[in-house]
C-alpha cells in the first residue's frame, strides 16, 4: 500500500502555533504542502533565537532536505510569494507551486478592503489580502490561474474582458480598472520569476506518496474559520478543515494518514465574530500580554479568552483528529485560576455541542488551580502537577489524545509523548 500524508490542522480560530509544529515535524518529512488559504496566514517559527514568519511558503522550508508544495487550493499573490521567496536561497527544485492555483492580484485586495468598508459595523475584519475576492472569482469561474502566466498577452486580454463585465460595479466602489501597460509589465515580471516553480502539484504529490516519501500537509487558519463549518459569516473563504486537503491538493480521503489538531491551551481570535469564552477583563489582557498575542500578518491585537472544550471537541471530530498538540501552555503560568468552558447555555438550557447559531450561547466554566514553572519544560515529569491535571482533563473533555505539548516558541521546547 502506498504511503499516506499526515496532516496538521488548527482547531480554533487560527494562530494556534501550526508553524512551530510543522517546522518541528518537518525535520523528519520529505515534503510539506499547503492546501488552502493564502498570505492571510502568518506562521511563526523560532529556531535558536531567530524568528521566521511565513505566509505562503510552507513551514518545511527550514529543513533543507524537504521539498515544499503550494497546492491548487491555495490563492497565491505572486507579489507576496516573490517577496517571501527572497528570504531563502536555492528554492529551485525545493519549491513547487500548482499551475491550477488561483492568483490574487492587486484589484482583489482593493475589492476586499472596499467591501469591508461598505459592511461598516458588520465588517468581518479580514486581513485585507484579497482572499475572499480571489476565492469568489474562482467559484464564479472567472478567476485567474497561475498557469495563465505562461501567456501574458492572453491573460491581459482576460483581465480586460473581466473589467468590461465588472468594471462598472467596481467603479461604484471607488476601484479603477488597472493601468494595463503597468499590469502587463508586472505580470511579465511575475512570469519570469515564478514559471520555473509552477507545475502540476497533484501529480507531484501522488508520485511522492507512490515512492513511499513522507508528506506533511500544513493547514492554514483554523477550523472555526472554515467557510462551511466555522462561525459564518465571520470566517475565511476556504475549507480550512482536514477534508480541504483532498480538494486543495488533489488527494483522495484514503491518502490522508494521521491528523494532528493544533490548539492553544487557552483561546484567541483576530477579527470580528462570536467568541464565547472571550475575556475582555484583566485576565484576557494578561493572556494577551503573556502570550504576545499580536497577529503575524497584520499586527492586530488578538482577542483572548479561555479554552473552549466544546468548540475544540467539535473541531476534533470534524477533522478526525488522532492527536492534539497543546500549544503555549507556558502562557498560563502565574494565573491563580484557569477556566475551561465545558458546556454552553442557550435560553436556559445546557448543551455540550456547537450549535449553528452560537451568538446567544453563554459559557459554563470549570475552574482549575493554576501553576508556575512550565516555561521551556521538555519532559512530562517536569511539568507542575496542576498543569498535568489541566492537560489530563482537556484530553478527556476533547476525547482526543495529547501527543505534543509546547512550552515556548522555540522549536525544541516541546514535550513529545508516546
Ligand atoms: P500559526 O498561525 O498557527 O502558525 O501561529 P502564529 O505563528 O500566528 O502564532 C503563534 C505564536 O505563538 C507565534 O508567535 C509563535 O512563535 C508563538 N508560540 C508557538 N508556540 C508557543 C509556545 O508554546 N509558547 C509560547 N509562549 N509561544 C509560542
Ligand atoms: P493562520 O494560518 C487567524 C481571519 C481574519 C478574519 C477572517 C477572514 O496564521 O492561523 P480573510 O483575510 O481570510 O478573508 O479574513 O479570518 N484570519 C485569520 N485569523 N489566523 C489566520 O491564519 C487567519 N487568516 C485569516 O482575521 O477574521
Ligand atoms: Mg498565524
Amino acid at each position: 500500500m502506498r504511503n499516506r500524508a499526515d496532516l496538521i490542522v488548527g482547531i480554533q480560530w487560527g494562530d494556534e502555533g501550526k508553524g512551530k509544529i510543522v517546522d518541528l515535524l518537518a525535520q523528519k518529512y520529505d515534503a510539506v504542502a499547503r492546501y488552502q488559504g493564502g498570505h492571510n496566514a502568518g506562521h511563526t517559527i523560532w529556531v535558536d533565537g531567530v524568528k521566521h514568519a511565513l505566509h505562503l511558503i510552507p513551514s518545511g522550508v527550514l529543513n533543507p532536505k524537504a521539498i515544499n508544495i503550494i497546492g491548487n487550493g491555495v490563492v497565491v499573490s505572486p507579489e507576496a510569494l516573490i517577496k517571501e521567496m527572497k528570504q531563502f536561497d536555492n528554492l529551485l527544485g525545493r519549491l513547487f507551486v500548482s499551475e491550477s492555483a488561483h492568483m490574487i492580484l492587486e484589484f482583489h485586495c482593493q475589492i476586499d478592503r472596499a467591501k469591508e468598508l461598505l459592511k461598516a459595523d458588520k465588517a468581518i475584519g479580514t486581513t485585507g489580502r484579497g482572499i475572499g475576492p480571489a476565492y469568489s472569482e474562482k467559484i464564479a469561474r472567472s478567476g485567474f490561474r497561475l498557469a495563465e502566466l505562461r501567456d501574458v498577452d492572453a491573460l491581459c486580454g482576460r483581465i480586460e474582458e473581466y473589467f468590461k463585465q465588472n468594471g462598472a460595479i467596481y467603479k461604484a466602489m471607488g476601484i479603477e480598472k488597472p493601468d494595463m501597460k503597468k499590469m502587463r509589465d508586472q505580470l511579465s515580471d511575475f512570469a519570469k520569476t515564478l514559471l520555473p516553480y509552477i507545475t502540476n502539484t497533484t501529480k507531484l504529490a501522488w508520485d511522492l506518496l507512490d515512492e513511499d516519501k513522507k508528506v506533511l500537509l500544513e493547514g492554514a487558519q483554523g477550523t472555526l474559520l472554515d467557510i462551511d463549518h466555522g462561525t459564518y459569516p465571520y470566517v475565511t473563504s476556504s475549507s480550512t478543515i482536514s477534508a480541504g486537503a483532498c480538494i486543495g491538493l488533489g488527494l483522495s480521503p484514503k491518502d490522508i494518514g494521521k491528523v494532528i489538531g493544533i490548539v492553544k491551551a487557552y483561546c484567541t481570535r483576530v477579527g470580528n465574530g462570536p467568541f464565547i469564552t472571550e475575556d475582555s477583563g484583566k485576565d484576557g489582557i494578561r493572556l494577551g500580554e503573556q502570550g504576545h498575542e499580536f497577529g503575524t500578518t497584520t499586527g492586530r491585537a488578538r482577542r483572548c479568552g479561555w479554552f473552549d472544550a466544546v468548540g475544540v471537541a467539535y473541531a476534533s471530530r470534524l477533522n478526525g483528529c488522532d492527536e492534539l498538540a497543546i500549544m503555549k501552555l507556558d502562557v498560563l503560568d502565574g494565573f491563580d485560576e484557569i477556566k475551561v468552558c465545558v458546556a454552553y447555555e442557550i435560553d436556559g438550557k445546557q448543551i455540550d455541542y456547537m450549535p449553528q447559531d452560537i451568538d446567544s450561547a453563554k459559557p459554563i466554566y470549570r475552574v482549575f488551580k493554576g501553576w508556575s514553572g512550565s516555561v521551556g519544560v521538555k519532559k512530562w515529569d517536569d511539568l507542575p502537577e496542576n498543569a498535568k491535571i489541566y492537560l489530563q482533563e482537556i484530553e478527556k473533555l476533547v476525547k482526543t489524545k495529547i501527543s505534543l505539548i509546547s512550552t515556548s516558541a522555540e522549536r525544541n521546547d516541546t514535550i513529545i509523548l508516546d
